[in-house]
């Protein structure tokens, strides 16, 4: 089996989902947050914090060409992962990615109150949200294979049986 690789906005579901979908298959399932968490034993709040953005986004590009050489995986994207060219190379060489579509206010009641995104821990975070969003819609759209919509009105395992079919 090719790896199914769900991308989609923060909230949209694919931690979830894709836990659901390997539970619905028998595939392994790697969440890359926790793959990259792992690796560097810290939380992506402290990554952040101490070494910043762009030493993570090293650290995803590196997560995504080397779970991408392995296949009969579901693996979970974080929300930036798809916006770097070479990681959807290398995504698409070993699998199918997934978009989970989400509508903007379903992420926006899903991730009020969170705090474990740095990225949405500015002043203005309601706008950071809606820019961040807009922004990589189009990005999502281009690097997917297929489109899942997931309103957020589904159990995650009739969520994860759509994307199985699809
Ligand atoms: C990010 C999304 C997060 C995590 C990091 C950056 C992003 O993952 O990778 O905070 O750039 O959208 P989730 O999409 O699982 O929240």
């Amino acid at each position: 089996m090719k790896n199914v690789v769900l991308c989609g906005f923060m909230g949209s579901g694919k931690s979830s989902v894709g836990a659901a979908l390997a539970a619905l298959t028998g595939a392994r399932f790697v969440d890359m947050d926790r793959y990259i968490e792992k690796q560097e034993n810290k939380r992506i709040p402290a990554i952040f914090h101490e070494k910043g953005e762009g030493y993570f986004r090293q650290l995803e590009s590196l997560a995504a060409a080397a779970l991408s050489k392995e296949s009969g995986q579901i693996i979970a994207t974080g929300g930036g992962a798809v916006m770097r060219a070479e990681n959807v190379q290398a995504f698409r060489s070993g699998g199918v990615i997934v978009l989970l579509d989400v509508p903007l206010h379903v992420v926006q009641r899903r991730l009020r109150g969170d705090r474990s995104r740095p990225l949405l821990n500015t002043r203005d975070r309601g706008r950071a949200l809606r820019e961040l969003y807009c922004k990589r819609l189009p990005v999502y759209r281009a690097a997917a294979d297929l489109v899942v919509e997931n309103r957020g009105a589904l159990p995650v395992s009739q969520m994860a049986g759509r994307v199985w079919e699809a």
